[in-house]
């Protein structure tokens, strides 16, 4: 029989440009890493979105990681997620994690795109059809919360993060006076009123409702310790953030004093962070930022690692990510056996006429959409309509309520 010749990618296809665009539809700088290769109209996509530092990834990207890898062969992944992270020597810190996420899932979504499968295909097929989803609940009072629980139990959505005045119960802890500006937020108001409110939503509701929230890395270490305890009847999907990276020793104290199951992560950059956790058995749910670890690629490590270790993945799903972002956890989730839950997906017309083939959320669960790679695409004229946000970061400055900063 006479041996078959130029099967696809057995040579090389190589990197012709990378560009980046910021674009702001919601007002969150959204960065969109473009990866053009030498065969015409076969690029890539990939989300760099760090919100708050746009103009430092971009610098990276442009002056530092462009003329590392024009030229270079895009199909060899592995290899080039290898050359850039270890390219500046110092690595692990969010504007180059954010950089190289921004190449490697471009790389991603190019094979994707080349081999004319969704990408979950390439990472062994779909475990499922679409990924479970959760949604957020708010209020200044607890009827408003109840409503907006509703709204989302009506919507098909039975998983809901039920937060109390945002984060922090700020309006018991809306003080006058001459403080230097930001969010003043009191731990013991706040555990007072999240706790009020979960209870109350789990009266209202009863078993029809998976209850899930987020203390966003606010309390000290003791306090969060205490609040996992006292949230512990409740019977939460699971309680989100409760410490900051840096006091990440204590987690073995909080899965001693609770059995709430715990989800952490959207702040981690360096593996040591998530390794650690996962071979201890102290976190239940791992939600990097995938962007924010570096991409595709370490996060689909870290999701095999988590399996082995019966620790499932939700991935953070926040609006300061690009649709781009989102379908990448959302290939992941679909392909792999240990995914927990999704986060948010609700996109408004403004990012569907931006990101066309944005993920579709119906009645609980969150679809791609089918087509190559990761299935979504960016219309650059749609998106100059949208500049950058270049205003200061208000909401990371949180305060106690003697003025001191605290952890946002
Ligand atoms: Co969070």
């Amino acid at each position: 029989m006479e041996e078959k010749t130029g099967t696809r990618g057995s040579g090389p296809l190589r990197i012709r440009d990378i560009r980046v665009v910021v674009t702001a539809p919601e007002g969150h700088n959204l960065i969109v890493v473009i990866v053009e290769t030498e065969e015409p109209g076969l690029r890539g996509l990939g989300c760099a979105t760090y919100a708050y530092r746009p103009h430092a990834v971009t610098a990276c990207i442009e002056r530092h990681l462009r003329p590392l890898l024009i030229g270079r062969d895009a199909r060899n992944i592995a290899d080039l997620y290898q050359l850039v992270h270890y390219n500046a020597y110092w690595r692990n810190g969010p504007v180059v994690n954010n950089a190289l996420s921004g190449i490697d899932m471009a790389l991603w979504d190019l094979k994707g795109r080349e081999a004319g499968m969704p990408l979950y295909q390439l990472f062994g097929g779909a475990c499922r059809d679409g990924a479970t989803v959760y949604w957020h609940a708010n209020g200044d009072t607890l009827e408003e919360v109840e409503a907006s629980v509703q709204a989302h139990l009506e919507a098909g959505v039975s998983h809901v993060r039920v937060q109390f005045s945002g984060y922090g119960g700020a309006k018991e802890a809306d003080w006058a006076g001459s403080r230097p500006p930001g969010i003043y937020y009191d731990p013991a108001a706040y555990r007072r009123s999240a706790l009020k409110a979960l209870g109350h939503i789990r009266d209202r509701f009863g078993e029809a409702v998976e209850l899930l929230h987020d203390v966003h890395e606010r309390l000290h270490p003791a306090e969060a310790v205490a609040f996992a305890r006292e949230v512990e009847p409740l019977k939460l999907f699971f309680l989100e953030d409760p410490l900051p990276p840096e006091q990440l020793d204590w987690m073995g104290r909080l899965r001693q004093a609770s059995a709430t199951p715990i989800a952490i992560g959207e702040l981690f950059t360096h593996p040591a962070e998530w390794t650690t956790l996962v071979a201890r058995r102290e976190v239940d749910f791992l939600r990097m930022h995938l962007s924010a670890m570096g991409g595709l690629t370490p996060a689909r490590k870290a999701a095999i690692l988590a399996e082995a270790f019966g620790v499932r993945t939700a991935w953070h799903g926040p609006p300061d990510q690009s649709p781009v972002g989102h379908a990448a956890c959302l290939h992941l989730d679909l392909a792999s056996p240990n995914f927990g839950i999704r986060e948010g997906g609700r996109f408004s017309e403004a990012l569907r006429e931006v990101f066309p083939g944005c993920p579709e959320t119906r009645h609980g669960r969150m679809y791609a959409s089918g087509l190559p790679g990761l299935g979504v695409d960016f219309n650059e004229a749609a998106a100059a309509a949208f500049p950058p946000n270049e205003a200061v970061t208000e909401w990371t400055q949180a305060r106690r309520p003697d003025g001191s900063l605290n952890p946002p």
